[in-house]
This record gives C-alpha cells, structure tokens and sequence, in this order.
C-alpha cells in the first residue's frame, strides 16, 4: 500500500469512532522549548493530556510531522529516517484500553490487510519501586482479540528486561512481557529519567514479524525488541495516566488518556511485508531518481543513497517549515543534513546542482497534504542552493585547514574536527573519510562533548534573545510571565543579587527561566521562593506599570537584564499589595496580568531546578489548579 493510502484510511478510521482530525503542527515545536523538534504526534497535544479542554473535544487524531535528530547516525540501515510521520490517536480522559487495542488492531488487520499471525505484542511488567502494577488487563484484551482473529493458543512469555530476552527468546509466546525500560512511555523514557512534573504510562506495543532468520551477532536468541531486523514495532499505545511528584513519586493524573502513535512508514513497509523502508513510495522514488541522475544503481551504494534521500526530504520539511541553515539550533541540524547530503551526492558523481534535482518530485508528494510547501517551493529550492554554493566554497579553504593541522600535529583531535564543522561547515563524515584515509581516528567522543557544548551554549544565548520570552500571549502565559517576576524577586531574596535572568521561555503550560547562580538550589530554598510568589497571589497585589529614563530605573535599583536592548525610556513592572509591600520591581515589556486576584486560585510549583550551562542555573514552573 501506498503511505497517503494508510494515512488516509487511518484517518477515517478514526473518524469513524468519533475523532475529529487535527492538522499536523509544525516539525518546530511553538508550545515546547525542550526539544528542537517534534519528535512524536503527543508533544502538541501536552497541555490537553495534563487536564486541558481541548477545543475539538476529547477525541482527536492526526498524522503528525516528526523529526528524530537521535537518528541521524542511524539512518543508513533499513528502517531508520530522520523525518517520518506519525500516526496518532489520543483519548483525553474518554475511551481507554479496551477500546484502544480493539480498534488499532482492526485497522492493522482488517484496513491494512495484515496478517494477524505476524502480529506479536508486548506489555508492561510492572515497576515495584514506584508502585505501578503489572498491565494484566491489555493481555487479557489481546487474547481476546488474536482469538476473534482465528490466532488460537496466545502464550504470554515473561521477559523482564532486554537483556533476558536475548537470553530465554520467543518461547513460543505471542504476547511478551517487558520491564519499564521497554514498556513504558514518556518524552523522556523510563520512569527514573522521568523529571518532575512529567507525565508517562504503561505501553503496549505492536510488532511486525518480517521472518528474516536471526542473526546472531544482537544476541544469542531473537524475541520482539531484538535488532536483527526480524520484528519492528509499528505501533505503540501508551496508557497516560500518571504523573511524576516533586518527591519522586507518581500520582494518577486526574484523567486516564491514551496516546497512540504508529510510524506510517513502517506501516506501510510491514503493508509491503518488506522490511526496506526505502522500498516504500515515497522514498523509492527518490531513490529512483538518484539512479538516474548518478547513474548508479542503488544496489551498489545503498547507505549513501539512503542518507541522501532520507536528508534531502527532512531538509525540504524543516525550510518549508521555516528552519534556514545556520551555526545553531534548528539551523544546525538543518546546515548538517544538507552537507552530509551533499558529501555523499558529491562521492556518487553527483554535479554542483545537482541534488536540486531531487527537490520537485519530493515537494509534489507532499503538495497535497502540506500546502505549505508547495507554497514554498521557491525558497526551498534557493535555501539548497545557497547553502550548496557555500559547501562547495568552503570546502578548498576547509581542506587547506585540514591539511595543515594534519602535518603540524600528525593527527586530529575532536575539537579540530569540531572547529572545522563550526568554521568551515565540513561535516563530520568529510574530514573522517579524509583522516582515515591516512589511518588516523578521531575521537569521536570529543566531538560530540564539543558539540553539545556548543548547542547548548546557543540556546541559551537565543532564549536570552527573546523579547520577555513568550510564545503567546494567553492569559495563562500571561499569568506565568507575572509569576516569573516574582520568582526571580524571590530567587534574589533567598540567593542574593548576583541573581539576574539570562533566559526566559514561557508558554501557557509552564516557564523556563535561566538565572546567573553557580550552584544547585537546595529544594527548601525553592520552596520558599514558591512561597513567596504564592504569598502574592494570596495578598492578591497589584501590577501597576511605570515610565521612567535608563538612568532613573538604574539608580532605583530595579532589576533588569539586557539593559542594552531597551529604549531610552524603559517600562517597570510594579507588583505591590495593599499594604505597600513590593514583591518586585523589573524592567519589562510585558505583558502582564492587571492584579494577581486573577489567578487567586491557582498555586505557582517549581517543578525542577537543574544546570544550564556554566554559571547559569534552570527553573521549570507551573501554575496549576
Ligand atoms: N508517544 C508515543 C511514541 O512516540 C506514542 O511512541
């Protein structure tokens, strides 16, 4: 089957049991600053599973535009894109398990056409030391259902943990038991990684048995979560209902929801009963088309023509989207799957210009489901251009570089091969290819430690950038912006005046809020600072908004950073109660809230407080209910 042949009877489908169909949001996230892309049809749906009414209701689903920057080095085998779509159906507090498992699993069977006796599924076993029991009731549910399907005798196999099932293998079971480090779901994996405040739950997921013969170099025996390339999971339905306390523990969330998300592409290959993810339409056509253009069969270079095709259509997604390549964030990973792209366009013949070539055909498949790049058609094709003509200039002069640090030193360091990114946009697989052409290694892990370095110390220079950091202008954005204040207010009581902001980013879930502080803040520091925001809110105190020169603002003592950025005449915020008691004094743009009795039922929690970068503390907080 066709991807828009599976997108569109998913879509249906789901309409058909009562879901209203959502547009996919952009591949950058606009409500969530902690990762630079969507990776998973749940980010935008976040708000609506911690408790808010989503507007269309209460079930809705999508097929949403993702991109997994993990997965770069991946790409190159079978199965791994960096770009891909995600199926997704959510329950916010209405249908739950039963319903969940009976209608995906009639969709993969009886809409998609598999056959049930390649199905295998896999459940949570339970974590004891969080008090989150066994998920006996989706196995019972799956009997049930592989029965109905004519799949007799179902044997469940507890395996616990990976590790066991490369050792006691399939057993004959169809349904397998995994620990929280398979079966469990959250933004950022198990429940001990979990930071506070986050929401996870149980998964059950759904694999696909290709029946290649195992290999044996992944582990002595095969079971679902091997990578032989056997089985690949399609589906995975998490159960979302607990929330993670400021004390470690986990709470129910007050509603139970589901949140499905199948890869389409890996739907359609297991549609193909071939577990090639490039055989599928959209990506064999590109690849079809670097043949020609190559001359090349694809045979020969298959992990070249996989990398180029797999980045050039990631890249057409994030510039339609509205990513341009640059030295940092977004930009970055944009600038490095461009040039990895055009490296290894280069080493199968391909001419300056060239990839280009690859762009209309990718932007027609998408013309339809995403108008937008269409419309964009002609900036896309220029950004490519524009950054491939920078490739190709830099390239001598970075080669020169190369050359002469190779005969100074006699090798190349991680940081070398980082500066030679940074400066000269030579991708990491460029120099390596030329360093191991002379026998030589780089350390890769300093690369990488560099490289880390170097992105976080651009995102916390951007959200600095940010006028007073807030993606919108909702009341509750609004709500927490006023808030941030009086927390810093209060962080500068409790710590000193060495604390000011660096970096604020707030939307209408939480903020994040970057300050100078070298060290941690012990939690009964921040719970006093909670206190003291709280205690404005109680006092129901009022924000009242003055003018005054630079000069005037500084010699009062008001708290401002990035005193460069504002105009001679500076706003202050004012937040002060009947008493006369000021919490804070700060220079803003705003907005703000008119008087804290607008939110007197709400509580301010900071739900974590980590490092940021060298000298600059985080704070994640929320006002909730
Ligand atoms: N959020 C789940 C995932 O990404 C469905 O696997």
């Amino acid at each position: 089957m066709k991807v828009s042949e599976i997108k569109k009877k998913y879509l249906e489908f789901c309409k058909k049991n009562g879901h209203v169909i959502v547009p996919s949001d952009a591949l950058v996230p606009d409500n969530d600053s902690t990762t630079l892309f969507t990776g998973s049809g749940m980010q935008p749906q976040i708000s609506y599973l911690l408790g808010e009414a989503h507007p269309e209701g209460a079930r809705i689903a999508n097929s949403q535009k993702c991109f997994r920057t993990e997965d770069i080095d991946e790409v190159g085998d079978n199965r791994h894109t960096t770009f891909f779509e995600m199926l997704g159906n959510w329950s916010f507090g209405d249908y739950f398990k039963k319903e969940q498992l009976r209608w995906i699993f009639t969709f993969l069977v009886d809409e998609v056409g598999l056959d049930p006796k390649k199905i295998y599924i896999t459940c949570f076993i339970g974590d004891k030391s969080n008090d989150i029991p066994q998920d006996f009731e989706s196995v019972e549910i799956w009997k049930k259902l592989f029965k109905e399907k004519g799949v007799e005798d179902v044997k469940v196999v507890e395996l616990g943990t990976e590790a066991q099932g490369y050792k006691k293998g399939m057993q004959g079971g169809r349904i397998f038991y995994y620990d929280a480090s398979k079966n469990w779901w959250s933004r950022s994996g198990r429940p001990d990684k979990m930071p506070q405040g986050e929401l996870g739950g149980p998964d059950s997921e759904m694999f696909y048995d290709f029946g290649n013969e195992h290999d044996t170099k992944w582990g002595k025996e095969c079971h679902p979560n091997c990578d032989c390339g056997r089985f690949m999971e399609i589906g995975n339905n998490v159960f979302l209902e607990y929330i993670k306390n400021n004390d470690g523990t986990f709470d129910l969330l007050p509603k139970k929801n589901v949140d499905f998300g199948g890869g389409l592409e890996r739907i359609a290959a297991a549609s193909n009963d071939d577990a090639d993810m490039y055989k599928i339409d959209v990506l064999k056509n590109i690849i079809v088309k670097i043949e020609e253009i190559s001359g090349i069969s694809s045979e020969k270079e298959k992990f070249k023509f996989r990398v180029i095709a797999d980045h050039i259509r990631g890249a057409i997604h994030m510039i339609s989207d509205g990513v341009i390549p640059l030295n940092k964030e977004q930009g970055y990973i944009l600038r490095r799957l461009l040039r990895r792209a055009f490296f290894y366009a280069t080493k199968i013949g391909f001419k300056q210009g060239d990839i280009c070539k690859l762009v209309p055909q990718i932007i027609e498949y998408y013309s339809e489901e995403y108008p937008k790049v269409l419309e964009n058609k002609d900036s896309i094709i220029q950004e490519i251009k524009e950054e491939e003509d920078k490739f190709h200039n830099t390239l001598v002069k970075g080669l020169k570089k190369l050359e002469k640090i190779l005969n100074n030193d006699g090798e190349i360091s991680g940081k070398d091969a980082f500066i030679l990114f940074t400066t000269y946009g030579f991708p990491l697989e460029l120099t390596l290819e030329i360093v191991e052409e002379r026998g030589l290694k780089i350390d890769r892990d300093v690369y990488n430690i560099e490289f880390e370095k170097h992105r976080e110390l651009s995102r916390t220079a951007s959200s600095g950038k940010f006028k007073g950091g807030l993606a919108d202008s909702s009341e509750q954005t609004t709500a927490l912006h006023t808030c941030t204040h009086l927390m810093l207010a209060g962080l500068r009581k409790e710590l000193g005046n060495d604390v000011h902001q660096v970096g604020s980013n707030i939307t209408a879930d939480r903020t994040r809020f970057d300050f100078t502080h070298g060290e941690k803040v012990e939690r009964k520091v921040l719970d006093k600072v909670e206190d003291y925001v709280n205690g404005a809110i109680q006092n129901t105190a009022k924000i009242s908004l003055s003018r005054m020169s630079k000069e005037e603002a500084i010699e009062k003592g008001i708290e401002g950073s990035f005193w460069e950025r504002y105009p001679d005449i500076v706003n202050v915020y004012v937040i002060e109660d009947m008493k006369g008691n000021i919490y804070s004094r700060e220079l803003c743009g705003g907005p703000h809230l008119g008087d804290l009795s607008e939110i007197k039922e709400k509580t301010f929690k900071i739900l974590n407080e980590k490092s940021s970068s060298s000298g600059v503390r985080r704070i994640k907080a929320v006002l909730s209910n």
